[in-house]
């Protein structure tokens, strides 16, 4: 935690960083701007991670990281083990030591109702002799468990739960996530060693997103958040790890000793809200804003019901809330069992698991031509959604959960996570259950299939497969991509079944006169259309880089290649050793990319693009990436604006390389308020990932 003061002076540093070559002309000079830049940038992880409003774009960011890893290469004596840039450590873990923990990881007891919970507080207020107990209500959160200890301020050891009294010594690939500081500081209490036990989760987001792209690459598609992350934590490869989007929430302290060896619980640290207080002012990543400290039960249980219908609006997975009672040595008095905490209850949410018959498999071919099993179900209702298809992921899951036409299955639905079959119920089989075969050739097209060597997927290697040709132009249309307003994936096919639209290019010379008249298709549609078809012609380079589905170029690597390019064209030239020099792109991607602009039939795309006037290079004056320290953010001004007009702000926000936009949604950094600002402050309140600035706030940004 930073106080205002500590805020201004590291955002001056981060300006001063950003515009001036930093003194570095003796051992001592760089020292210095070596622990400057440490500390700026442990401030905007901070922004970025705990708080989640970051204040500099990723680009920026990137700038001050890069900064400081070239001094560091300079000076390899400064390197320190605790630098931002030792986040991901070099080389494989091979292995992972057992190690105990401190004290055992307790599972907890489970309650599903009002009356469970009702019975936990009269056995609590039986043991405290008291009318009403105060508790804390806070997220359950559905990840893999960690610890993590720190020695005098520095992490020293992280270990996932295992069987609870000892687990896996996953320090290197606890050490990747920036929700996890290096080193605390807690001043007076003199702390020696502290215990921390928390959960490292993937958003929700983050992890379709993934699964999209693992899906396009034929790898195999990940079965839930949950999973994922605790299979992330046991790869070897830290650097993969990173690729997982993983962050660790901090929930208890079950062990804090002071210099003389004594337990700092419960007579200095007294409460769970204030412990959850205390390391969210350490810099961790807590419930602290979710968190709620109750009266007594009539309050935990309606605070229960509530979470329980908005439990799907969180971008993390929870299986449920955990009540705790607050007072630290009250709970001391009551303990343990040799299973869980007599302090503390879970209440679990409406189980998000379903049996249901498989009536049949079909099979999708995706935009690279990889095709995967579909799986369709007899209707259930699972967590209050009908639920009528799931994935089946790929041929290998098919074959190793021996999954059949007509078995039982086991459907889960985890919040905004396509479901999923998580096994056949092998016991309710008659005999009569028929085998799946995958397809030797294209559902699509009839083209045989091939499964090139370590993917999972089978896939059509017919580039112009119908299913295909409609999906790259789904694609092509989609928000990441060219994102053309009044278009969207089911007309895309309605018009390639009609025969209006066949490739990319043919977006641009559409026949609007075929399509009036469609249904649902007035003259107000029609010039929707129109218009967000015309104004995708201008889409920055990037976004045409992406939208072109080149295998292997997700957003990132698309503005990168954006940043170093001025056409489109200019790619034709680069060979694989160039491409494979760029940051972040690999052997595997360069050569894809090469392909891609060595493949006539892609270049004819490119040229008809052109012909077309989509706009394939970038501007004269953007030769360079827009450095703007708003660059990548976007700003909604509401309100009366008293400060400066409307055209004013935009042009501020313009010249520094942010955007302005007029509706808050989730791609908005900042909502300005101006006096009396209506709707658009409530819905961006609502959002919590928009920062809320004042007219003021706003120009001492700037
Ligand atoms: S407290 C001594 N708080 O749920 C008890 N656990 O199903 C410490 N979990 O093993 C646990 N969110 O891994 C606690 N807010 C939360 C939690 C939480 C998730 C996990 C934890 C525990 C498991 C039991």
């Amino acid at each position: 935690m930073y106080t205002p003061e500590q805020e201004q002076k590291l955002l001056e540093e981060t300006q001063h960083f950003l515009r001036e070559t930093p003194p570095k002309n003796s051992l001592q000079e760089a020292g210095n701007t070596i622990d400057q830049l440490r500390r700026i940038i442990g401030y905007h992880d901070y922004r970025y991670y705990i708080a989640s409003e970051p204040v500099i774009s990723d680009y920026d960011y990137d700038r001050l990281y890069k900064l400081l890893g070239s001094i560091e290469n300079e000076y390899p004596e400064l390197v320190d083990p605790d630098s931002p840039t030792q986040r991901i450590p070099q080389g494989l873990t091979k292995e992972f030591p057992t190690v105990e923990h401190i004290v055992p990881m307790l599972s907890l007891d489970n309650s599903y109702n009002e009356e469970d919970l009702r019975e936990f507080d009269r056995k609590v207020r039986e043991a405290a002799g008291k009318q009403q107990v105060e508790y804390c209500v806070e997220p359950k959160f559905d990840g893999a468990g960690i610890s993590l200890v720190y020695n005098k301020g520095k992490l020293v050891r992280g270990a996932s739960r295992g069987d609870g009294v000892a687990g896996e010594e996953i320090t290197n690939n606890l050490k990747v996530l920036r929700t996890i500081p290096f080193s605390v500081n807690l001043q007076g209490y003199n702390l020696a060693t502290l215990e921390l036990r928390g959960e490292v989760m993937i958003p929700k987001a983050f992890f379709v997103k993934m699964n999209e792209e693992r899906i396009k690459e034929g790898l195999a598609a990940l079965a839930n958040p949950r999973n994922s992350a605790a299979g992330a934590l046991r790869m070897q490869d830290a650097a993969q790890v990173a690729k997982r989007g993983l962050i660790a929430f901090i929930y208890h302290i079950s062990y804090a000793t002071d210099a003389n060896g004594m337990s700092l619980i419960p007579s200095k640290l007294v409460t769970h809200s204030g412990n959850i207080a205390l390391l969210h002012k350490m810099g961790f990543k807590t419930p602290h804003s979710l968190m709620k400290v109750c009266k007594g039960i009539d309050e935990v249980i309606h605070y229960c019901h509530e979470w329980q219908e908005k439990r799907d609006e969180y971008d993390f997975e929870l299986d449920g809330l955990v009540v705790k009672v607050n007072d630290l040595s009250l709970q001391e008095k009551l303990g343990f069992t040799s299973h869980h905490p007599r302090w503390a209850m879970a209440f679990k949410f409406k189980a998000r698991q379903g049996s249901t018959k498989l009536i049949d498999v079909h099979f999708q071919v995706g935009r690279t031509g990889a095709v995967t099993p579909v799986a369709k179900l007899a209707p259930v209702e699972i967590g209050g959604v009908s639920v009528s298809s799931a994935s089946m992921f790929n041929e290998d899951f098919i074959l190793e959960k021996d999954v059949r036409i007509g078995d039982m299955v086991l459907v889960e639905r985890a919040g905004d996570v396509i479901p999923y079959i998580v096994k056949p119920v092998r016991e309710a089989r008659t005999g009569s259950e028929k085998i799946i075969s995958f397809p030797a050739v294209c559902p699509s097209c009839e083209s045989e299939l091939v499964k090139p060597e370590g993917e999972v997927a089978r896939r059509c290697v017919n580039i112009n497969c119908p299913a295909q040709v409609v999906e790259r132009l789904k694609h092509f249309i989609s928000k990441d991509a060219m994102d053309i307003e009044g278009f969207g994936g089911a007309n895309v096919q309605r018009f390639f079944d009609l025969n209006l639209l066949d490739s990319i290019p043919g977006i641009y010379k559409m026949d609007y006169a075929g399509i009036e008249g469609l249904k649902g298709f007035g003259s107000k549609s029609v010039e929707k259309l129109k218009k967000g078809i015309e104004e995708s012609r201008q889409q920055p380079l990037h976004r045409l880089i992406f939208g072109l589905g080149i295998r292997y170029v997700g957003q990132a690597t698309a503005r990168t290649l954006a940043s170093e390019i001025r056409c489109l064209n200019d790619l034709e030239e680069w060979d694989e050793e160039k491409l494979s020099s760029l940051q972040d792109i690999g052997q595997k991607v360069a050569a894809s990319i090469f392909e891609f602009f060595h493949t006539p039939e892609n270049l004819e795309i490119i040229r008809s693009l052109k012909e077309l006037g989509v706009e394939t290079c970038k501007p004269e004056d953007a030769e360079k990436p827009q450095e703007g320290e708003f660059h990548d953010l976007t700003f909604v001004f509401t309100g009366s604006l008293e400060r400066f007009t409307r055209n004013e702000a935009k042009a501020m926000v313009e010249e520094r390389g942010g955007k302005v936009s007029s509706s808050v949604s989730n791609r908005v950094n900042y909502l300005v308020a101006g006096a009396e600002a209506g709707s658009k402050l409530d819905k961006a309140q609502k959002l919590e990932t928009i920062r809320i600035l004042s007219e003021d706030e706003f120009l001492k940004m700037i």
